[in-house]
């Protein structure tokens, strides 16, 4: 980051000191101020819940422009990645930085999938579930307990560890997923075939059966990977950053993951895409496209507290670049199973086209966002709803260990302990219990 000719001065009207601090840029989006000094100085503590206006660190990795709607992994656009490159090459450029040629590509597919196997005794912690538990929660239990099987790769400061731990995270995270499906459903848990590409064998691990031979259809398989690259990073998203808190502490990758799963379930985030999708169905019930005048009443109506799920976006104050995209492949792969009929899929496209044209959404720059397709097509694909969080948890896993890696190789970090604005009792006494 390159210090700035431009100096900010806080000065205080009560004549306390007013301080210089410090304004540093990057290489594109804006400048920062410096306020590590501000505590030391001042005695006061900056206020910004949610973060609205905090920068949390300096990345390399990804950058996103919230107002032109645009985003880059190390520099590429999303949109071209999502065209010419598979996740593999994605996870590839986000973990190194630059993308693979062919030799680098065709090693680090190796490597990846020749650890896409788990310890047999992992299968055992299924048994601990109700079948009906949701993926996630198996998923956040099942990141998680790798730390107790790979103790090789759990030293976080020891970058062989950190990059053991990486491919063994990529390359596991499938077949984690598609055990949780298997065994909400009551089917043999499918092995890893490496002769596969990685989207080919998770969807084999997914829909296979030991009873007979299961063949990818290469349209659907094309979809799976550009779904994987499109969910693969996002910047200092919620989940991002509680990675990066939670490996702040030294704990090992693994639950550091763990914790990555855990924060992206929420509906504000990767639950989003269920969440979108069972909105769908709701006004599906109700009576279709019929019924969307109603649904956008409710979700302006404040007191409802019903939101247009899969619209809207902390940064993206534009369209997501990657809902375009997930439309695309929601058309791809409608057509490819002779679905554009799909009445869902023509609902989601008048439900954004009426709230495009609203009002309420114009305003507040609220546009479709990753999540608001990315359910649709993966339904089509035969994903089941409860597990599209566990597949964006499975995409994502790159993105949040090229951001831990970033975290932990630079050599200034230290542990995350943000302070607070304390509005609570003042020093008080104990008084004995007959007395209160
Ligand atoms: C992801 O951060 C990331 O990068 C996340 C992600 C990633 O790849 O990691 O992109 C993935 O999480 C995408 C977002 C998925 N979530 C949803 O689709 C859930 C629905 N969206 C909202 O909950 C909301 O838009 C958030 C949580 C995404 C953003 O919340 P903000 O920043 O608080 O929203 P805002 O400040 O922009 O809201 C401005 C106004 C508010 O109304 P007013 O108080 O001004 O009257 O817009 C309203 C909000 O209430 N609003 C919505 C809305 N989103 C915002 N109203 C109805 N429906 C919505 N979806």
């Amino acid at each position: 980051m390159t210090p700035s000719d431009v100096k900010a001065t806080l000065s205080f009207s009560d004549g306390s000191p007013s301080m210089d601090l410090p304004l540093y840029k990057g290489t594109i989006g804006p400048d920062v101020i410096d306020i590590r000094k501000l505590y030391g100085q001042t005695g006061k503590f900056t206020y910004d819940p949610g973060f609205l206006s905090t920068a949390s660190c300096n990345s390399t990795i990804t950058y996103i422009d919230g107002d032109k709607g645009e985003l880059l992994y190390r520099g590429y656009p999303i949109e071209q990645l999502a065209v010419n490159c598979d996740y593999l090459e994605t996870c590839y450029l986000l973990l190194y930085g630059e993308l693979p040629n062919e030799a680098q590509k065709a090693s680090f597919e190796d490597r990846v999938m020749h650890h896409t196997m788990v310890n047999e005794q992992m299968q055992f912690f299924l048994r601990g579930f109700r079948r009906d538990a949701h993926p996630m929660a198996v998923m956040t239990g099942l990141v998680g307990a790798m730390s107790a099987f790979y103790h090789d790769s759990t030293d976080i400061n020891n970058p062989e560890h950190r990059e053991i731990a990486a491919i063994r995270l990529i390359a596991k995270m499938p077949t984690l997923v598609a055990m949780a499906y298997k065994y909400t459903i009551g089917q043999p848990y499918i092995y890893p075939k490496n002769d596969l590409s990685y989207a080919g064998n998770f969807m084999r691990m997914m829909f296979a059966t030991p009873c007979e031979d299961y063949k990818p259809n290469d349209v659907l398989v094309r979809a799976m990977d550009r779904i994987f690259t499109l969910h693969a990073d996002h910047e200092q998203n919620a989940s991002t950053s509680t990675v990066r808190l939670c490996g702040s502490s030294g704990t090992n990758p693994f639950a550091a993951i763990a914790a990555g799963v855990a924060c992206l379930w929420g509906p504000a985030h990767g639950g989003a895409n269920e969440a979108c999708l069972n909105m769908l169905y709701d006004i599906q019930k109700q009576g279709g496209v019929a019924r969307i005048g109603d649904f956008i009443g409710k979700v302006k109506d404040k007191n409802s507290g019903v939101k247009l799920m899969g619209f809207g976006h902390r940064v993206y104050k534009n369209y997501d670049p990657r809902a375009k995209l997930m439309r695309e492949t929601c058309h791809e792969v409608l057509n490819e199973l002779g679905l554009h009929d799909d009445p869902l899929f023509k609902l989601a496209m008048e439900l954004e086209k009426i709230a495009l044209e609203d009002e309420y959404f114009v305003a507040r720059k609220l546009y479709p966002n990753v999540d608001f397709y990315s359910g649709i097509v993966q339904r089509a694909i035969g994903i089941p709803v409860p597990l599209f969080t566990a597949i964006f948890a499975l995409a994502r896993t790159v993105g949040w260990i090229a951001q831990l890696n970033e975290m932990i190789g630079d050599p200034e970090y230290k542990i995350g302990r943000p302070r607070q604005l304390f509005v609570g009792a003042t020093a008080r006494d104990v008084k004995p219990i007959a007395q209160r």
